[in-house]
């Protein structure tokens, strides 16, 4: 079953082996965003992809479990289009949590609210940032304005505002408050489908290890030894890769893993014997680069 799972994917040329490398860059304007994150390292372009792999499965996974959330796009894509019975989102930032818990609750239309009404100048933004959030509901509309003003929607310590942006408009060129506030209020109408939980990825995935009918969409920083990408852009970029790639040797049920071109990470999924393949995307100075998937064997 699995196996046949990744014929089809390869049938579909969705991805491919090396070194054939023909897979054209999915457009990400093709893609329906649905989250309010611009989130360093989000895979909206990876969304044609998973989205195959869900629907060409014998029976819909019970539960899609979105190990690493960020800005949870696959998670909040398969809720939307219901590629599972039921969606589970894992943080374990506690700003970015804040952001799903709110948004999840019956305060998403507090946090719509508050976006259209704020007047973002450098000053308030530096004011509205610094201020000690009292409750969560705060503490998520601090991270989403410190997400789309800081360079690369980066919440990692270090991070600085956007200087020029977009057309020089500097912090205001992310700022879209009708945007924004309409996606909140839409994952909203699908929010019983989504289940979210601040914690461990690595904890759920073992306390779910014996379940046959779940699917895991599995996105970790990029901290493997060899490029280390992630350290600069999350704050929780600390990561036991080895554990994880353990892990995902016992669960049952069948899973999707990205990681960044490194041998390092070949090593550990060939190791265990997973299927590891290539799919294009667009780097950041808008050439090819390969990122790595990888699925059970
Ligand atoms: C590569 S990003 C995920 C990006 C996401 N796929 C998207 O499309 O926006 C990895 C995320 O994992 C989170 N993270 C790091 N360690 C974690 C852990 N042990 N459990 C759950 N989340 C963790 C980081 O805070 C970060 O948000």
């Amino acid at each position: 079953m699995l196996q046949s799972t990744n014929r089809q994917l390869f049938q579909l040329g969705l991805f491919c082996s090396e070194p054939e490398k023909k897979n054209k860059i999915v457009n990400v304007s093709s893609v329906k965003q649905l989250s309010p994150f611009r989130y360093p390292g989000g895979k909206t372009w990876l969304v044609p992809v998973v989205r195959k792999w869900l629907q060409n499965r014998a029976e819909k996974p019970a539960e899609l479990i979105e190990v690493f959330t960020g800005g949870g796009i696959i998670g909040l894509t398969a809720a939307h289009e219901q590629l599972a019975a039921h969606v589970t989102m894992i943080e374990i930032d506690p700003d970015v949590a804040a952001v799903w818990h709110t948004m999840l609750s019956n305060d998403a239309e507090w946090l719509a609210r508050k976006i259209l009404d704020f007047d973002l100048s450098l000053p308030n933004a530096q004011k509205a940032i610094e201020k000690t959030a009292t409750d969560t509901k705060e503490r998520a509309f601090q991270t989403i304005l410190r997400n789309r003003t800081l360079h690369g929607g980066i919440l990692a310590a270090g991070s600085g505002f956007l200087k020029h942006g977009e057309n020089g408009k500097g912090i205001t060129s992310r700022w879209y408050p009708e945007t924004l506030s309409k996606r909140i209020r839409y994952i909203a109408t699908f929010r019983d489908r989504i289940t979210f939980i601040e914690g461990d990825g690595l904890q759920i995935l073992k306390q779910n290890a014996e379940r046959p009918d779940v699917a895991y969409f599995i996105d970790p920083p990029y901290t493997a030894p060899g490029k280390c990408a992630g350290k600069r852009l999350y704050r929780f970029y600390e990561l036991d890769h080895d554990s994880l790639f353990d892990i995902a040797c016992f669960v049952r049920g069948d899973f999707m893993m990205t990681y960044d071109n490194a041998e390092s990470v070949r090593v550990m999924a060939e190791k265990r014997g997973f299927h590891v393949s290539t799919v294009p995307m667009k780097g950041t100075h808008h050439n090819e680069v390969f990122e790595l998937l990888i699925t059970p064997a």
